[in-house]
Parts: C-alpha cells; structure tokens; sequence
C-alpha cells in the first residue's frame, strides 16, 4: 500500500466514525431534544468532518452529515417544505468571514452584508395562504419536517393572520421561516415555576424551547413562554422582495417579529464591527445567541450565488468562542430538597465561566449523570446553561487515567440515613420518604418559609435555619419540624454551633484548610444574644401578620405556589375552610385544579402537617383573611349563585370581580356547567360563553355586571 492510499484509508475509517457519531448526536439534538455534547464539542467533529472531505472529495456521499441538514422524527405527521429549508455554514475565525465574503464579493456588484444575530432556538416553516396561517413545520431534514401547527398556533407572536398596514399587500402564498426561542428572561421564571411545581429543569433555553414545541399536547406548549422572530422568506407568491431587509421590512408590516439587532453594513470591516460589538453583549439580548450570521442583502445575488446540498453560498454563520472550560470534578455528593428530592450535584474543582465563580453544579438525578457518561475524578467540561445555570457538559474522555470511579447514587438520605425511594412508581428521582424531620428536608422548608415568598423574616437566613435543626450537637436541635418556628426561645438558640452550607446545595462549605466551616450562628464570643438574632425573633414575631397566601404557601404543600395559594385565599378567605373543602370544591377553584387539589387533600390528611397549622394558629398566626363576606353589611343578592367570569371586566380585575361575587354569598368557578346560575361574559370572552349559550345558562356582559352584585340573578 503507498503512503498516499494508507492515508486515504486511515481518512476514510475516520470520516465513517465521524459520520456515524455526527448522525447519532443529531438524533439527540433534533429528536430526544436532549443532546450529550456540547454544541462546541458537536462543532469540533462537524468541522473535523469537513476538513477530511475538503482533503479527501472522494469521502462526501449524499449519506454524510455534511450533505444533510438535521433529522426529523415520526412522532409528528411528516409535512414537506414548499422550498428545501437549508442550514448554514459555520467558520469560527474572523478571518474565515473575510475568506468568505473574498470569495462571494466577485460575483456581487456594491455588495451590501445584512447582519444578524443567530438565535439559539428551533428552526420552523410558517405557511401563509392568503395571508392566513395554514401551517407550521420544524425544519426536519430541510425536505420534510414535523408538523406543529396546533403547537405553533399556541404562540402569541406568530400571527394567524396577516394583516397589511397598505405598503406591502398580503402575498398569495408565503412561507416564512424564522425560530422559535424562550427569552432568557422567560426562561429563568419557567424554570423557577418547574421548581415550584417540582417538574423537571431545562438545562438551556434552546432545550426548553424545542422540548415545549415538540408536545404531542398542545396545552402544554401553550404554556410554556415561546417565542417567534423571523429571519427569511421561502417560497413567495404575491410578494418580490429585492433585499432580505426588504423582505423584513414587509413582514414587520403584516406583524410578523424580525429581529431588533439586524444591521445593514457595506464593508467587512463593519462587519468584524458587529461581530464584536456582540461578542461583548452577548449575554444583554433578549434571548440567547451562538453566533452571527452573515447575509449578502441583494436577491438577485443570493440567485446567482446559490447553495450547496446544505447551505447557502450567500451566507455563513460566525460561532463566538464557546464560554466553555474544563475542571476536575472531584466528586458528586447528593443533595436533599424541600420535597425531599434527592439530587446528585458535581462538586468541582472552583472555576471562572462566563464571568463567575462555580464550584457546584447539578447534576439532575442519576440517569443524568450516566446520560453525561462522567466519573469521578473525571476532567470535565463545564459551561453555564443559559449563561446563568452551571452544567456539567461531559468528561474529557482522552486524559482518564484509570484512576477515575462511578458514582453510586446513595441508598439512603445523606442527611437523616432513610432508605431513599423512588415518590411513585417508574419515578427516576428518588425522595427521602422522612419527611417531617429529616434535617435536610427541614432546613430547605424553614428557608422557604422565611423567604420573601412566605414570612419573608429578615434575620432568617440559610445558615440560621441549618443552626436550627442541625447543630453540631445534636442534643441541642430545636425544631423537629415548622411547628414550633414561632415559639423559639433565646435561650435555646444562643448556644447553638451549626456548619456553614451552601444555600444552593446544602453542602458544607469548608475552609482554606478543607475544613468544615463551624460557627456559633446565633450568639456573640461573649455568648450575648447577636443583634441579628434578636431581629430574627423580632421578625418571627411581626410576621405572625403576614397576608394569608403566604402562610398557605408557608406550608410547603407539593404544588403550591404563590399563585394557587392566592386563589385558595382568594377563594376561602380561612384556613379552616380550605382544610375542611372537598377535592372536587378545590379542583374547581381558578387557578387550582385537580393535581393542585389532591395534593392539598393529601397534605391535610397527615396529623403532623395539622398540628403546624394547630400550633401556627396557637402562637398567633393569622388563619384568615378579613375578606367582605357575609355580615359585611353588602345584601346578599348571590347567596347559592355559582358564578363563571370569562374574559376582561371593566373596572375590575379578575381577583376583584371575583372577590365582589363571594362578598355577596356568590360561589365562582372555571367550568361551565348545567349547574352555573350566571356567565359574566366580559371582553374577548371566548369557549365559555359559546358553552353558555349551548347549554341556555343565563349570560351577562360587563355592563351587566354591577346590575347582577346589586339584584342578583334575575
Ligand atoms: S438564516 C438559508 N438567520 O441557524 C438560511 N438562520 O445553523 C438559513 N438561525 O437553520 C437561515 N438565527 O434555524 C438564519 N438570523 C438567522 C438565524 C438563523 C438562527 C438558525 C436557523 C438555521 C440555523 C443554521
């Protein structure tokens, strides 16, 4: 064999591997929306790919990743595109840029460059007939995508229809293309919900936005907080634009998003200008974005120009340097929550990424960690999801020395020795079933509780609620559980030493000596009370007064959050009532529902979680709300009505005019039924009213509203 061939087949076995992990890599970005690598990793081998088959132009097939735009699954009906949706090419060097606009210009007389940022979301295809949304596809393998219109139609900055504002007519026929994104804005509350409801976390926007895209249930995608920005047109009729900002222009005009950032330059050096500029606010846009993208502006040269199998000659992708780096993960310890939740989280050799800090990073739960394919000892690639979230990307396989080890997830709860166990069956995470006293689970809801969500006690912190139920001497632990968080004593307190944790995991912090750090939280040197100690008691004291929903949300029932919990108030105005109401009562309220409600029903079912509220109510805790109710001197004109409110009131609020029905003996639910005395059908009102006129239930409009508080239902 001459060294020529033995190069050929050495290339040739390469790009096969190459091939084959590019092609599974991609089924789990565009399929499992789940990916293992890191895009940067995705990109190392797509480019190493590339530079075999430039050495080597025997190797491109039409099979390879290279000819071939993404995948799509069959979970949703195949839709064709009216027009091959293709990808771009990639460079990650400046100078590849000037290569490429060096290469173009000569066929593209004053070139003029329309430069974009690249949105890190999911590619669609909008059809538009007559100016009425026919139907939305993910982009698939640029042939064929998935159909996602009901999912898409669920998507407030897409329009249904397009309307014209008189300079631009709406085209026959139009398909738009554009991405779906979560704003990192929309992002971070989603998540921050998905704690609270205890469902699972999204690793990055991207993630989240494809995963609520892709629902077989279009509900859900309803609601999840997406978003629309378009960056092209496909097939036109009706519509000849002469510039893709052109084209923009005019779909701004029917309302359909194009980006804010886009920029019209008439040399590269502006374009290396915006490069920059963006490289260094990256992180200040409204969603996030890997890269810029370069377009050349005129139409009738991106004809001339044209494409490859993949991408478009007339334009290319610029990816910003990843803000990636790679640390030791030194071990990964499991976290308890305040649902007893059992989290694995890698502890890490401190790092700097994307301008702070990390030492700690979640790690989800155990099919997680062997999804990531980490071990301990592992050198690891780290980066923050979302720019904001530390996540561990995946091992640096190539430097293992052998002496790396699996991690185990625990058996029993790091924090009280309980058997772990999965919360209901097939459940991968596994919860510590000691719920009423395990330290860990105990210290995450004391921290609740005292936060600005609940009593909100300054004074109160992390570390104080871990000087509470895990003093290093045991014997002086002075909470088995919230009940007695309002009758703390000083003299309990001041002797107590408690470990330093970390608020986000719980851990222990440690010194520069890898000590645990050890404090006497509550009392000075001289064993006098600390001024902040005092103001904790002060504050326990004051927020005996809080509103009512933050001492239901104070409870730490699964589900509750402040938004059901200011219904339940909203609605019963008294503990007692709540605790007393039926699932199907509860279920009906606004803003509850039946998985809400059970789990209510559930949690008051437990003698320890009565006796907080029997011990909250004994120490002065407020238990209810002085809402207008009967004896409030307004005449009763509702008393046995069930009220629906659909749709926008004026003068009122949802909440308001609900509270004005109950304050006049009235019961308000969701749901239309037989059994409804009267719809308040305001503004926009939508299916209800429809329900009510189907099934002769009595309907008043917003100006009848004040008519029916004051007479009743006539
Ligand atoms: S232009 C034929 N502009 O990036 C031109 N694409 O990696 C293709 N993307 O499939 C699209 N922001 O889903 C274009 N401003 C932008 C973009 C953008 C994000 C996505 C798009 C494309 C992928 C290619």
């Amino acid at each position: 064999m001459t060294a020529e061939e033995k190069d050929f087949t050495q290339a040739k076995e390469r790009h096969e591997e190459l091939a084959a992990e590019i092609t599974e890599h991609r089924r789990r970005y565009y399929v499992d929306d789940a990916p293992t690598v890191s895009d940067a990793a995705f990109d190392r081998l797509m480019h190493e790919l590339i530079e075999l088959e430039t050495a080597f132009p025997e190797l491109v097939n039409a099979d390879s990743p290279s000819q071939r735009v993404g995948t799509y699954s069959t979970a949703f009906a195949p839709v064709r595109h009216p027009q091959k949706m293709l990808s771009l090419d990639d460079v990650f060097e400046q100078s590849e840029v000037r290569a490429w606009a060096d290469r173009v210009t000569p066929h593209v007389p004053d070139a003029r460059y329309l430069c974009e940022v690249k949105i890190d979301g999911l590619a669609v295809d909008l059809l538009y007939i007559k100016g009425r949304l026919t139907s939305a596809a993910t982009r698939g393998d640029g042939v064929t995508g998935e159909d996602v219109t009901a999912n898409v139609a669920t998507i407030g900055a897409v329009p249904q229809r397009l309307v014209s504002d008189g300079d631009y007519p709406v085209p026959e026929r139009l398909e738009v293309r554009g991405e779906v994104y979560i704003a990192v804005e929309d992002f971070e509350a989603l998540n921050a919900h998905q704690v609270e409801v205890d469902g699972p976390v999204f690793a990055n926007p991207r993630n989240a936005a494809a995963g609520s895209l892709r629902q077989k249930d279009a509900t859900v995608t309803a609601s999840r907080p997406l978003s629309f920005i378009a960056h092209g047109i496909g097939e036109h009729v009706g519509f000849e634009p002469d510039g893709q900002s052109h084209s923009y222009r005019a779909l701004d005009s029917w309302g359909i998003p194009t980006s804010p950032y886009w920029k019209l330059v008439d040399s590269v050096s502006e374009v290396f200008d915006y490069i920059d500029h963006y490289g260094d606010n990256r992180h200040s846009l409204i969603h996030e974005i890997d890269g810029i993208v370069v377009k050349i502006d005129d139409i009738a040269s991106q004809e001339r120009l044209g494409a490859t199998a993949r991408a478009p000659r007339w334009a290319v992708a610029y990816k910003y340097p990843p803000e990636e780096v790679n640390t030791r993960l030194l071990d990964v310890k499991v976290s308890i929550g305040r649902t007893g939740r059992a989290t694995p989280y890698a502890v890490l050799a401190p790092v700097r990424v994307a301008g702070s800090e990390v030492e700690f990073a979640t790690l989800h739960n155990a099919d997680q960690v062997r999804a990531k394919g980490v071990l301990i000892g592992d050198l690891v690639v780290v980066r923050k999801a979302g720019d904001v979230i530390p996540e561990v990307v995946g091992p640096v396989t190539q430097v293992r020395t052998g002496n790396e080890r699996d991690f185990e997830m625990p058996e029993a709860c790091p924090e009280c020795g309980t058997a772990l166990a999965p919360a209901a069956e097939g459940d991968v995470d596994l919860r510590c079933p000691n719920a009423q006293s395990c330290p860990g689970q105990l210290r995450e809801r004391l921290a609740f509780l005292s936060g600005r969500s609940c009593f909100d006690v300054d004074g109160m912190g992390y570390v104080a609620c871990a000087a509470l139920v895990q003093p290093l001497d045991p014997s002086q632990r002075v909470l088995d559980d919230e009940s007695g968080v309002f009758a703390l004593r000083m003299e309990d307190l001041l002797p107590i030493q408690t470990v330093v944790r970390d608020p986000d995991t719980g851990l222990p912090k440690h010194d520069a000596e890898g000590n645990e750090k050890v404090v006497t939280y509550f009392a000075t040197k001289t064993g006098e009370p600390k001024k902040t100690t005092i103001q904790m008691l002060d504050n326990l004291e004051k927020a005996k007064e809080q509103n009512l929903w933050r001492v239901v949300n104070a409870l730490s029932i699964r589900h509750v959050g402040p938004v059901s919990a200011q219904a339940l108030t909203e609605y019963f105005g008294d503990i007692q009532k709540m605790m007393e109401a039926d699932e199907a009562e509860l279920a009906d309220i606004d803003g509850v529902g039946p998985t809400i409600a059970a789990a209510i029903k559930e949690w008051f079912s437990v003698d320890w979680h009565r006796n907080i509220v029997d011990c909250w109510r004994t120490a002065g805790v407020r238990m209810r709300e002085d809402v207008e109710t009967e004896g409030s001197g307004l005449s009763q004109t509702l008393a046995g009505a069930t009220v629906v409110i659909t749709g926008a009131l004026e003068g009122y609020t949802r909440d308001s005019a609900a509270a004005a029905v109950k304050a006049r003996g009235g019961k308000v639910t969701s749901s239309v039924s037989k059994k409804t005395s009267v719809v308040v059908a305001g503004e926009s009102a939508g299916s209800k009213y429809d329900k009510a006129l189907k099934l002769g239930v009595p309907v008043v409009d917003s100006d009848g509203f004040d008519g029916l508080l004051e007479s009743g239902v006539e």
